[in-house]
């Protein structure tokens, strides 16, 4: 496994990897990384020939200064977690012009954006989607993979590639949960054990929805009110608690189309998402 820490050096290597003839794959992280990583690492090898995976905490997408601090950072456990499961792993130092003029060009996807995460947190995406970007022109991939753990990312780096004509294709990979339910999350490490159990009843709102819908439930707010009892129940801050069209991600009241419920909330001073497709 090469680690590159520079992005001319990752660019030659990307393009030697090219020019060989070999697909090249990007999975993009801010490190930490778990099984749900890994499980995109292992999506990325079904779809290229080589998989390079992108370790950089990106401070622009940060609306508050104390997470971006409380962000675990652990490079060198990173690297042994990915061992030979990757062929290059490129771990900058900075993404950002230093020393000269403030970065001042950005990517803004507009309408995905207003609802859900982009709602509560300001210029959040509008940091995504240009750092991504930058990695997309740093790697050159033909393909990267995002999983459904951000689902709204997800969708907005898909509209970005389509709106710029950036030619990467995307692929989505399935949420990965703990055995209890809990969605895998480098945030989770900041987790007391009380704090733990009750998040759990975040993903335990998400299935009573899902089972319920099953059931024939197709009134959508109702099923959103029901999920943000229980989490609040457990002590849990909510942010949002919203069934929205999976194309759209507007908010939708009933279930006549494919809808997704998804949550934010903290428990502790730790912000929780998650989501699950009703239909
Ligand atoms: P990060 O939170 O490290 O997540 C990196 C990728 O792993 C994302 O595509 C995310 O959806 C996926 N992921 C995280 N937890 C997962 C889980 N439990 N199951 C499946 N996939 C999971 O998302 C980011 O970093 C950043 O915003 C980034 C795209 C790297 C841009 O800075």
């Amino acid at each position: 496994m090469q680690v590159l820490t520079d992005k001319g050096a990752m660019r030659a290597w990307s393009r030697e990897q090219r020019r060989a003839g070999r697909r090249v794959a990007l999975v993009p992280t801010m490190g930490s990384l778990h099984a749900g990583h890994l499980s995109l690492v292992d999506a990325a090898r079904q779809h290229a020939d080589v998989v390079v995976v992108s370790i950089y905490v990106n401070p622009t997408q940060f609306d508050r200064a104390d997470d971006l601090d409380a962000y675990p950072r652990e490079l060198d456990a990173d690297l042994a977690r990915l061992g030979d499961r990757v062929d290059a792993v490129f771990a900058p130092r900075d993404m950002y012009t230093r020393g000269g003029p403030a970065h001042e060009t950005w990517v803004d996807v507009t309408a995905l954006t207003q609802t859900l995460c982009g709602a509560a947190r300001p210029g959040h995406f509008r940091g995504v989607t240009t750092v991504v970007s930058k990695l997309f022109h740093v790697v050159e991939p033909d393909v990267a993979v995002f999983g459904d753990k951000d689902y709204q990312q997800r969708r907005v780096i898909e509209r970005m590639v389509r709106d710029l004509d950036l030619g990467v294709e995307i692929v989505a990979a399935p949420l990965v949960r703990d055995p209890d339910g809990l969605a895998l999350s480098s945030r989770n490490a900041r987790l007391s054990p009380e704090a733990r159990a009750d998040a759990l009843a975040i993903s335990r709102a998400l299935f009573a929805a899902r089972d319920a819908a099953g059931n024939g439930e197709t009134d959508a707010t109702a099923l959103a009110a029901g999920a943000r009892a229980v989490i609040e129940a457990a002590g849990g801050q909510v942010d949002y608690v919203e069934a929205v069209d999976e194309a759209t991600l507007l908010a939708t009241p009933r279930l006549d189309r494919p809808v997704v419920l998804a949550v934010a909330a903290f428990f502790g001073d730790v912000r929780l998402i998650d989501n699950i497709r009703l239909s």
